[in-house]
């Protein structure tokens, strides 16, 4: 039986990977800040402590497949939402690779999101900062743009990269490493979003050329793929699942 940690795995698209893996067979540790059998707060070090310390002891120090979704959107107090959605994953993917290493078929999947490519941040220093691993630094800067949009999708954007630049590492060690980058998906953190008149607004604005949203069976089902042995040439990619948004926004752009 394999042993699949799921970070996020009380709403959304973390709980329908989980009942996704749930029926393969896999056993699920899940953490949350409640429902979960790992209750930890990703939004500050010592709650990524805790949740690493306890999802290594609930697995015996060995965990197959990791996926992280944990996260808030921009609607999460400003300063939260590099700490969760940025730390709260390269933390757990720094902490728990080692009980990863030398497990067959051993793969994780990050949620990152389309929003990266929706305004180029590459050269933002919020990304540079978060590459960095400057927390205190990423905090005080979005608190000081006031930007919801440079919080989300800079931070995954960067999120996105940090999946890359452990290519090499992950890969050496047998663990493969991807990014799934989804476009609006039907569960509460879009809702959240949706009641904002502004942001609802720019929602309706972005091209959809399916002309509608993902359910999160639908994304759990890509997540299941990629952790699964048909992936297994698939490595360091951020796979893109949108309805295409991305393509009619950027056409030339690979
Ligand atoms: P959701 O709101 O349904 O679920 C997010 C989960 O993360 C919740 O169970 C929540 O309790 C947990 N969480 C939030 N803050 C936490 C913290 N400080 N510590 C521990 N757990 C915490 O959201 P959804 O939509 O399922 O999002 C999953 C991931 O997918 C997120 O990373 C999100 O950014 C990403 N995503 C979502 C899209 C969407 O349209 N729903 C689109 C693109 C990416």
């Amino acid at each position: 039986m394999a042993v699949c940690v799921i970070s996020g795995s009380a709403s959304g698209i973390g709980a329908a990977t989980r009942r996704r893996c749930e029926a393969a067979g896999d056993r699920v540790v899940g953490i949350d800040l409640r429902d979960a059998e790992v209750e930890a707060n990703l939004s500050h070090p010592e709650g990524r402590e805790k949740a690493i310390a306890h999802a290594l002891e609930q697995c015996q120090g060995q965990i197959d497949r990791l996926v992280l979704c944990a996260g808030v959107g921009q609607t999460a107090p400003l300063e939260t939402i590099p700490s969760i959605n940025y730390f709260g994953a390269v933390e757990l993917l720094d902490g728990l690779l080692s009980s990863m290493t030398g497990r067959p078929g051993a793969a994780a999947v990050v949620l990152s999101s389309n929003s990266v490519r929706i305004v180029p941040f590459d050269d933002h220093p919020f990304v540079a900062t978060l590459l960095e691993g400057d927390e205190a630094g990423a905090r005080k800067l979005i608190e000081a743009e006031q930007n919801g949009f440079l919080a989300y999708a800079g931070g995954k954007l960067a999120l996105a990269k940090a999946i890359r630049h452990r290519a090499m590492d992950w890969g050496r060690a047998g663990v493969r490493l991807n990014a799934i980058a989804p476009g609006p998906t039907d569960t509460p953190l879009l809702e959240q979003a949706r009641a904002v008149p502004a942001l609802a607004a720019g929602l309706e604005r972005l091209p959809n050329p399916l002309g509608r949203h993902a359910a999160p069976e639908e994304i759990a089902g890509i997540i299941h793929f990629l952790l699964s042995p048909e992936a297994a040439y698939i490595h360091g990619s951020v796979l893109f699942a949108d309805a295409g948004i991305d393509a009619a926004l950027n056409p030339d752009q690979l």
